[in-house]
């Protein structure tokens, strides 16, 4: 959970879709601000397990946490724990090369129906990279382990499952789009019922949606090989098995909209409708959403993690908060010198794009503060500021772990062994698997 990574970018290394290009935008950003004298770099440190979090207090005038969501939703169904669920987080870690799940091995050969639960964008990467023709992912980074397995893969249908309707749905307009483009693969004709006589009346994100969904793709169920569809107004209520171990199929609880709600309406809700029906799974995905924790030592800083909505409290710019301080000034309840930036400030929502804006904001905040002279992280303990040590105030007691801190330097030596040991298969990146073999072949 909280394993060390020598690496940068997050999700956006280990997350993101390998087909998809925003990733280069964020790295080169990320790279252009870690080649900069006044930033240091270190990998391979876990805050909170490697050094305490009060141990940074005195050397630093302020911390920002910005460490994500690190675990995912459950459904709290039976039968959640069968061989041949998985969930989304440890699939795409998987076929990105993340050293903690590059061993999950899924059975992709057991057979030729694959579920996904929940239908936001990771369940449609999910989707997509399931039925993309092999040889279009070798052209990405997904590690040859993974394309060796989703080679070998008889998934020749994908359902991916939605407890509310079509226009509720989380995906967007682009990533179905994605999944319509596949070469040969058909699409499930959808019930024209979820949308309005006239979709060209719902507002524009929605209707783009409808128009995509209401089209489908050129290749026909009859004709082609693979195919993938999306139920709806369906819940989640039990996964079983055929053998007692292995997924065979799931139930699903029928919902309706709520007689009060308008089901055009993006929030509509839904209540169950007392019918149930059961759809057959070899194997299953839960893609209901990432989870972000509290970590070790926040509660000694006076950070008061909100479990309930997995986020770090904080106002609309990222100052971290204490709730129960109430309204005020504009610094009210502040807890001096700590921010947030990213999903654990507001949440596993938001693409790269919209992570980065809000972590300009959680920055521009910090140095606002500092003009005004409000109060930083050793104000309270009569230092007027820290040590200003920084790094050089912790490495050593880090070091003494056993712990192999790594520069930004360190980390570019690792970036251009796996670009080489990608074009030697002709593809753009061969990621190493495990945090053992990066440090390896930085002592080489
Ligand atoms: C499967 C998936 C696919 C996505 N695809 C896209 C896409 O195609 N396009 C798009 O725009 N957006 C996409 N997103 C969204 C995008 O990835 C997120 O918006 C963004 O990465 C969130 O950034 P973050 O900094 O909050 O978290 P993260 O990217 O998770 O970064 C958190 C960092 O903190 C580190 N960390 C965690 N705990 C500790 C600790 N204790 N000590 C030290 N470091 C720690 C982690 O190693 C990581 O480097 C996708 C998300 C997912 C889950
Ligand atoms: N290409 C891209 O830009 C890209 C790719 C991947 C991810 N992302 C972004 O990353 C963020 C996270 O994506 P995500 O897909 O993990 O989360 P998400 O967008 O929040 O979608 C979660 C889905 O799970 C459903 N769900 C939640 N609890 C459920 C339950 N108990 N039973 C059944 N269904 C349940 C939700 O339905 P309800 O709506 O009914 O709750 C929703 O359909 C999003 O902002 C996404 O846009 C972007």
């Amino acid at each position: 959970m909280y394993e060390q990574l020598p690496t940068p970018y997050g999700l956006v290394r280990y997350g993101v879709a390998p087909d998809h290009p925003e990733v280069k935008n964020c790295q080169s950003t990320f790279a252009a601000v870690a080649r900069s004298p006044n930033f240091t770099y270190i990998g391979n440190v876990c805050i909170g397990v490697d050094i305490s979090l009060p141990r940074l207090k005195p050397h630093y005038d302020a911390l920002l946490f910005a460490y994500g969501a690190s675990r995912d939703k459950v459904l709290g169904i039976p039968g959640e724990e069968l061989r041949g669920v998985y969930s989304a987080r440890e699939f795409v870690g998987w076929y990105n090369g993340l050293s903690e799940f590059s061993d999950l091995a899924p059975d992709l050969g057991r057979g030729a129906e694959a579920v996904v639960i929940g239908q936001g964008n990771v369940a449609m990467d999910v989707a997509r990279i399931l039925l993309s023709p092999v040889d279009v992912l070798r052209q990405t980074d997904i590690t040859e382990k993974a394309l060796e397995v989703l080679g070998r893969s008889r998934v020749r249908s994908v359902k991916v499952v939605g407890r509310r309707g079509a226009l509720q749905a989380a995906f967007t307009v682009k990533e179905v789009r994605e999944l319509m483009h596949i070469q040969d693969l058909a699409f499930e004709r959808i019930d024209t019922s979820l949308f309005p006589p006239d979709i060209k009346k719902l507002p524009r994100v929605q209707r783009r949606i409808a128009e995509v969904l209401q089209k489908g793709t050129e290749a026909r169920i009859q004709n082609s090989e693979k195919r993938w569809g999306l139920e709806f107004l369906k819940a989640p209520k039990a996964m079983h098995a055929s053998d007692s171990t292995h997924i065979s199929s799931i139930t699903f609880a029928h919902q309706a909209f709520s007689p009060d709600t308008d089901p055009f309406s993006k929030s509509a809700s839904v209540v169950p409708t007392g019918e149930e029906s059961t759809l057959p799974a070899d194997m299953a995905f839960r893609s209901v959403g990432y989870k972000s924790a509290s970590i070790p030592g926040l509660d000694e800083l006076g950070v008061p993690f909100d479990t309930k909505l997995g986020i770090i409290p904080n106002d609309p710019y990222g100052r971290v908060i204490t709730p129960s301080a109430g309204p005020g000034s504009l610094t009210a309840g502040h807890v001096s010198g700590l921010y947030c930036a990213g999903w654990v400030k507001r949440g596993p929502t938001g693409v790269i794009a919209s992570t980065m804006e809000d972590a300009f904001t959680s920055a521009d905040v910090i140095a606002c503060d500092w003009e005004s002279d409000v109060p930083f992280l050793n104000t309270d303990s009569g230092e007027d500021r820290s040590t200003g040590l920084g790094w050089a105030g912790i490495r050593e007691e880090v070091v003494s772990k056993g712990v192999r801190p790594l520069s930004w330097s360190d980390w570019e030596r690792i970036d251009e062994l796996e670009v080489a040991r990608g074009q030697k298969l002709g593809k753009p990146r061969e990621k190493f698997e495990s945090v053992r073999e990066m440090l390896k072949v930085l002592d080489a």
